[in-house]
């Protein structure tokens, strides 16, 4: 095992910024079995954003091109964290480089690109380097909770599941043209928040085997071009030009998963959810409920007690739930937690699989690139069930 890591992360946006904080995190929880994590390297093309972040976060220098932290002989794990677009010619790169690469989800922008970044995954595996992607809520303790009681038969086999991830970045006319507008048919909501919630039916009701009643709809068609440039879903001065968007505000489709059927409806114009990922899911022993609001509890219903008292409990997330003990530096019941441990928690496993730390000694691995091909695999169902008035398509 190395006695350091070099560690960098490509773009400082919204989710760069919880990358380059969770690799800073990841060797303060549970054991200190860690090699030390060097924060190296911010990279991003935009320079202020690069220097701000490498800055905050304790990073020793910041880099303005993807190709030189590829060449830097001090880096040896780089989070991808920069539009979907990007993702193939960044990776494929560092890869090539000889670096290990935990990509942000969706593994791209197409399906082609996805499957081509797994070839090259599998290569550079066989070299010795490891590449994965951040499907960061299998790491919400809550999530993590219901699979458990899932899978353990406490809630027991899933009968019906309805997902709905609700967002509101674009919800205002006035919010500026970006990356996540541009693309096509299904690189939209669906993409960027249907690409998590996706994930996460299949995390708890098994594998999708059709899907039907596939919807895009674009409800803001053009999108004023901003003034200067815009991190995440921030409300920048916006100019008097608009620019057509070309994807999908909000989409929906039904599922048949492996053990039940289900729905999933998400949106990035949905008023007054800035980020509402809801999920119900009721199996043969009861029901389960998750809110990314109140992410430090879950809602359960167990049909065993005697109806006359029985309904939804709040369970309060604690030392006794996935990741918590040792995962925070309070981790008595009740403190209260949120999306960017999510991010460390990501950051530990990678760290850890990275430095060869069996997989019984670390938390659960992170999600492969064939996974990315999988999850993207669905969105594209998904999308071919919209162009076509809904008809059922197989997986
Ligand atoms: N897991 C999650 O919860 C989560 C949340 C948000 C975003 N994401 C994913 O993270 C990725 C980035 O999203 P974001 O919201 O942070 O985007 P963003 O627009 O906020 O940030 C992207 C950054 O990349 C920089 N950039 C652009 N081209 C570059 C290049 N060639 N090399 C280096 N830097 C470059 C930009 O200057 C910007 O700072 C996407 O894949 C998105 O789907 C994941």
């Amino acid at each position: 095992m190395s006695e350091s890591l070099g560690v960098a992360v490509i773009g400082a946006g919204m989710a760069g910024k919880a990358h380059a904080a969770a690799y800073r995190a990841a060797s303060t929880f549970y054991r200190p079995t860690l090699p030390e994590a060097r924060l190296v390297s911010i990279g991003d093309v935009n320079p202020e954003f690069g220097q701000a972040a490498a800055k905050r976060f304790g990073y020793e220098r910041h880099d303005a091109s993807w190709q030189a932290i590829a060449e830097a002989d001090d880096i040896d794990v780089v989070s991808v964290v920069i539009a979907n677009s990007l993702h193939r010619e960044v990776v494929e790169g560092l890869l090539a480089a000889g670096k290990h690469v935990l990509c942000e989800k969706p593994l791209s922008d197409s399906l082609a690109d996805a499957r081509a970044m797994a070839e090259a995954a599998r290569a550079a595996e066989a070299r010795g380097n490891l590449a994965r992607i951040g499907f960061t809520y299998r790491r919400a303790p809550g999530i993590a909770a219901i699979r458990e009681l899932i899978q353990n038969g406490t809630l027991g086999r899933p009968l019906h599941f309805s997902g709905r991830y609700w967002t509101d970045y674009g919800c205002s006319p006035s919010a500026p043209m970006s990356w996540r507008y541009k693309g096509g048919p299904g690189s939209g909501a669906l993409a960027d928040v249907g690409s998590h919630m996706t994930y996460i039916g299949e995390f708890l009701c098994g594998e999708i085997q059709t899907v039907s009643g596939g919807q895009l709809s674009t409800a803001i068609g053009k999108r004023p071009l901003p003034l200067g440039a815009v991190m995440g879903h921030d409300h920048a001065a916006v100019s008097d030009a608009f620019e057509a968007v070309e994807n999908d505000d909000v989409a929906a489709f039904s599922a048949e998963f492996a053990d039940c059927i289900g729905s999933i409806e998400v949106s990035r114009v949905a008023a007054g959810h800035a980020n509402s990922l809801m999920f119900e899911v009721f199996c043969e022993n009861g029901a389960a409920t998750f809110d990314q609001r109140r992410p430090a509890e879950i809602g359960l219903f167990l049909s065993e007690v005697a109806s006359a008292q029985n309904g939804y409990r709040q369970v309060i997330l604690g030392p006794e739930h996935p990741y918590i003990a040792g995962g925070l530096p309070m981790d008595a019941p009740s403190v209260g937690f949120g999306q960017n441990e999510a991010f460390a928690y990501q950051a530990r496993a990678f760290l850890e699989e990275v430095a060869g730390i069996p997989e019984s000694e670390s938390l659960p691995r992170c999600a492969t690139f064939e996974e990315g091909v999988r999850n993207m695999e669905v969105l594209a169902a998904v999308t071919e069930s919209a162009l076509n008035n809904g008809k059922k398509v197989s997986l």
